[in-house]
């Protein structure tokens, strides 16, 4: 089999928004570089100017993005890789880009277009940065012209679920339209990350464990300091002093990030 020198990690969560995709790209952005020993870009694909996850890593997300790139309007990828205000040498962001989820729709840009220009675009992004991991961060509902390349082109799937008494059926969903579907083309790990989890009132691990395919389930606590630093003061919660129950939020990320750390390692040999 032919080993990438890359790896991309793609936070995806179906038609639920607000499950936490973004807050949990970032945060593992910032965390995997020292555990991979490697560095990381963050493709942030918020189109519809939510663009939280650039702003969240300090970058300036109006300059040139991913979807100016996949659209064909830039070539260089010199010209969308930008930065993050925090770890600067190892952290690197890619931006949504200028398009709107109607105009990606509507630009009448095949999936097979769509999928070489993806393909290009992140081997360019990986050999000019050095990075191991790509990770990216899809918003709720993306266009299927673009949801598609991204999904294919994944080695690492995390569906990041909001922990509630439906998120079978939300994986349902997504299993049996996305993931056994485009599994056959490459395989893939799925890693379910229950995001949001109120500790102690409901195991929903055990019944979810069929959607994580070669993955792990992992839950990350409800932390209200969490969506404070998120939402409120736009920081990257693991970088805040960890006070009430940050720390119980950071265990998990390093959680997620040494699940990470492992399925990476093991696709680059
Ligand atoms: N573990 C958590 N505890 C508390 N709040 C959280 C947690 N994870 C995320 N949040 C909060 O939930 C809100 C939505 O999170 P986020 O923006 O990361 O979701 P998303 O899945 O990226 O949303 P979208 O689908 O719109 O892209 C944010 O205000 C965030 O701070
Ligand atoms: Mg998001």
């Amino acid at each position: 089999m032919l080993i990438p020198n890359f790896v991309q990690v793609t936070y995806y969560s179906g038609t639920r928004g607000g499950t936490g995709k973004t807050t949990l790209a970032v945060n593992t952005a910032l965390a995997l570089p020292q555990s991979l020993g490697g560095r990381v870009v963050l493709v942030d694909l918020g189109v519809d100017s939510t663009d939280r996850a650039s702003r969240l890593l300090g970058v300036d997300s109006s300059i040139p993005g991913a979807t100016d790139f996949l659209m064909g309007d830039v070539n260089d990828v010199d010209q969308i890789i930008a930065r993050s205000a925090y770890l600067p040498n190892s952290v690197f962001v890619v931006p949504p880009g200028r398009y709107r989820s109607y105009q990606v729709i509507y630009t009448d840009v095949s999936v097979r277009r769509i999928l070489d220009r993806w393909l290009y675009m992140v081997s360019a992004i990986a050999m000019r940065t050095r990075a191991r991991a790509i990770l990216v961060d899809l918003p709720a509902q993306p266009p299927q012209n673009l949801l598609i390349p991204v999904l294919v082109a994944s080695h690492i799937i995390n569906l990041v679920m909001e922990y509630s008494s439906d998120v079978e059926d939300v994986l349902r969903e997504i299993d049996d339209e996305y993931v056994k579907v485009l599994a056959i083309k490459v395989s893939k790990v799925v890693n379910v990350i229950l995001n949001k989890a109120f500790p102690g009132v409901d195991n929903q691990e055990a019944r979810i464990r069929n959607y994580a395919h070669g993955g792990a389930v992992i839950t990350v606590p409800m932390v209200p300091e969490v969506h404070f630093a998120t939402a409120v003061k736009l920081k990257p919660a693991i970088l805040l002093e960890p006070k009430g129950q940050l720390g119980a939020f950071r265990k998990a990320v390093d959680n997620v990030v040494k699940t990470i750390t492992r399925q990476v390692r093991s696709i680059l040999g």
